[in-house]
């Protein structure tokens, strides 16, 4: 792969988007590489928790290619649009916890990327922000959708229609970062972030991310059927019968994924 660097170390994977010369913005070939790096570490039994970062000190990614739209019809706009977001749907309906470690610009596709992760942390640097209106365009790799979700109607329309950029702190205050620290540590920040959730129950964790993903948009009633559903399944699981004996015991568990 030429703009997608994979280290994977202890069970955490660390996919760095490397294209530095374009503050790693994404072309066809990043999101192509970016898709099958996430298809690959979904089959991989040695890894448990992933983090997504950009390369270099400026951003993490700056976008969809701008230089990519000039010669765009509209019948490529809406395929380049599905394109997008199929690959960050394989990013978000990954099962092992993703962690976006936002290492400075996070702009239009940057921004929609972290979004389809799981978790966001920043570095104090870091800025935020859909600003495809600037540009006669609009957020079309989930920003809409996901935007809202996830700091509220009236915040995303206030991002979405100003293209304004939100700093780290502000981005921290409107719940669109879990986290934000000094640049110079984010990545340690975040490997510790992972090793946390490593602890825990893999199943339950994946069972919890399918029960909360396919939730949204539902009604209520839909929404806990769907919990009961997953909470049934997640008994049947090896590392329940071991989660609550451990409990019993007064000892670590002993999770094996099954
Ligand atoms: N698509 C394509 N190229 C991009 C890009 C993008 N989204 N973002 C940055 N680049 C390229 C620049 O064209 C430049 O390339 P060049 O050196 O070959 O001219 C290089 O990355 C460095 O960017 P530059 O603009 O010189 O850096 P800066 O520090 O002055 O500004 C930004 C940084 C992020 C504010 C600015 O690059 C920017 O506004 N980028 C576009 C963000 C955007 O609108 N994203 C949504 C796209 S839908």
């Amino acid at each position: 792969m030429d703009f997608i660097k994979l280290e994977i170390s202890d069970g955490i994977a660390l996919v760095t988007v490397d294209r530095q010369s374009k503050l790693n913005a994404l072309n066809d070939q990043v999101l192509q590489e970016l898709e099958t790096c996430f298809m690959e570490l979904r089959d991989n039994a040695d890894v448990r928790v992933i983090i997504l970062t950009g390369a270099g000190k400026k951003a993490f990614v700056a976008g969809a290619d701008i230089g990519q739209f000039p010669d765009m019809s509209a019948d490529d706009a809406e395929q380049f649009s599905k394109r997008g977001q199929a690959v960050f749907d394989v990013v978000e309906k990954s099962r092992k916890p993703v962690l976006a470690a936002v290492n400075g610009f996070a702009l239009g596709g940057g921004c929609e990327l972290a979004m389809a992760c799981h978790l966001r942390y920043a570095s104090d640097n870091a800025q935020f922000g859909l600003p495809e209106v600037k540009l006669g365009v609009i957020a079309g790799f989930g920003g809409t959708q996901r935007l809202p979700l996830l700091v509220g109607t009236g915040r995303a329309l206030d991002i979405l229609l100003s293209g304004r950029m939100v700093d780290a702190e502000e981005a921290k205050t409107i719940g669109l970062v879990n986290g934000v620290c000094n640049q110079a540590e984010l990545l340690e920040t975040v490997i510790e972030k992972a090793k946390v959730l490593m602890q825990q129950a893999p199943l339950a964790q994946s069972y919890t991310l399918q029960s909360v993903y396919a939730g949204i948009g539902q009604d209520m009633e839909t929404g806990l059927n769907m919990e009961v559903q997953a909470f049934r399944e997640v008994f049947d699981t090896e590392d329940r019968v071991e989660g609550s004996q451990a409990f019993l015991d007064r000892r670590k568990p002993n999770f094996r994924n099954r």
